[in-house]
């Protein structure tokens, strides 16, 4: 992260997600931790990712995909700069998510799973954030922030991209 809070994902070669793997391999249960560290490290799961996976730790690549797509964290592409996540569980719905989620993808211009236009904000659903007090909840980036409103939501976005545009 820079100190404007945008992410700096690292390019990778087929060597450096190796390193990763080797690392990590050793750990018991390597599979989660290693595909943490590469995500933390590329900002997603290249495919590239998996076979070195599999082979490394005896498995097979189904198993590598499987494990994958089975944890909502894990992401299989590229992400904008900034990851937009909104609670949709239980509390925070009680408390207007729904309808900040609507807000959220309007404002943006995507659906869940989308990136902006300008490649700079990712939105993602999330299944509590353990912030329920306070919901809604979401997290930008590493970042949780409570009872959030449409307007809050758009002063965050108006900080974001002021910061982006200062570091250019
Ligand atoms: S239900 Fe949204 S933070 Fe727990």
């Amino acid at each position: 992260m820079t100190p404007s809070g945008k992410r700096q994902p690292q390019a990778w070669t087929h060597e450096s997600l190796q390193r990763e793997v080797d690392a990590l391999k050793d750990e018991p249960g390597a599979m989660l931790p290693i595909l943490h560290a590469i995500q933390d490290r590329c900002g997603y799961i290249p495919e590239a990712a998996v076979p070195i996976i599999a082979e490394t730790l005896r498995h097979t690549r189904a198993e590598v995909h499987g494990i994958i797509s089975f944890y909502h964290h894990f992401r299989s592409h590229p992400v904008g700069s900034h990851v937009v996540q909104v609670c949709r569980a239980e509390a925070c719905q009680s408390v207007g998510s729904r309808q900040l989620e609507a807000h959220v993808k309007q404002q943006l211009g995507v659906d869940y799973h989308q990136t902006s236009r300008d490649n700079e904000f990712t939105l993602e659903p999330v299944y509590c954030l353990g912030n329920c007090a306070c919901g809604p909840s979401i997290r930008v980036d590493d970042e949780i922030h409570g009872r959030v409103t449409a307007e809050k939501f758009d002063r965050l976005v108006d900080r974001l991209t002021t910061s982006i545009l200062e570091v250019q």
